[in-house]
């Protein structure tokens, strides 16, 4: 399978957001990335609930990829009107029960996907990987985008692509977090499948969006 873009809309020109999502939609690209902040488990705020429900709105064929840096990531759900076609990420560190809000994605139609901060070991994914349709790895620490790439997080990559095979569940890794033209040849030999793209590539300053993202798939197919 060839690489999967999912550009981080925290990026993209907010006053313009209709018609850069109707853009990504028109390129071909899979997913919109769309970082959900609660202010509590990470210090930012984001875009409300109702934002997150209306980014459907455009779409037609890309698909919503809700990244929720949120403590009981289920009380959102509702609003933002989680269903079939959705990717959502709920962080393990983040959860009581994350067995319990997995089930409540897959129960809605939507693809479960568990998602690990900088400092949690990637074994302790592993008593998920069967609830599961991707692991989010972060590459930087939650909560801000510019940042630079968190400590290890190749190595962690590599252990993570290693652990999920050993399992022998089919489960997609994404990158998210400086995921930089530098990076992304590097994480895709290391086993990613899904590529949070932010200010350090797609949305970087130099390039015009359709130039970018073909750029983003020659270096991660
Ligand atoms: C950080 C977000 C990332 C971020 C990626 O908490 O999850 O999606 O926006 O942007 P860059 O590429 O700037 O790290
Ligand atoms: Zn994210």
């Amino acid at each position: 399978m060839a690489g999967k873009l999912s550009p981080s809309v925290m990026c993209a020109d907010l006053l313009k957001l209709y018609s850069e999502i109707e853009k990504l939609d028109k390129l071909g690209v899979e997913y919109l990335h769309i970082d959900f902040m609660d202010n509590k488990f990470v210090p930012n705020i984001t875009f409300d609930t109702n934002m997150v429900k209306n980014m459907k709105r455009p779409m037609k064929n890309i698909r919503r990829d809700i990244h929720i840096m949120a403590f009981e990531p289920q009380q959102f759900f509702d609003n933002m009107e989680i269903s079939e076609g959705d990717m959502v990420s709920v962080h393990l560190e983040a959860c009581e029960d994350v067995h319990a809000v997995l089930k409540e994605i897959k129960d809605r139609g939507a693809d479960p996907c568990i998602a690990i901060s900088p400092d949690t070991p990637v074994e302790s994914v592993s008593e998920y990987l069967d609830e599961v349709y991707a692991v989010l790895l972060m590459t930087v620490y939650p909560g801000f985008a510019g940042q630079p790439m968190a400590p290890k997080s190749m190595e962690r990559l590599s252990s993570l692509r290693k652990l999920i095979d050993e399992s022998g569940k089919d489960v997609l890794i994404e990158v998210d977090g400086h995921v930089s033209w530098d990076h992304c040849s590097e994480m895709r030999s290391r086993g990613a499948d899904i590529f949070v793209a932010g200010s350090s590539s797609v949305y970087g300053k130099d390039y015009e969006l359709k130039d970018a993202v073909e750029k983003f798939y020659s270096l991660v197919e």
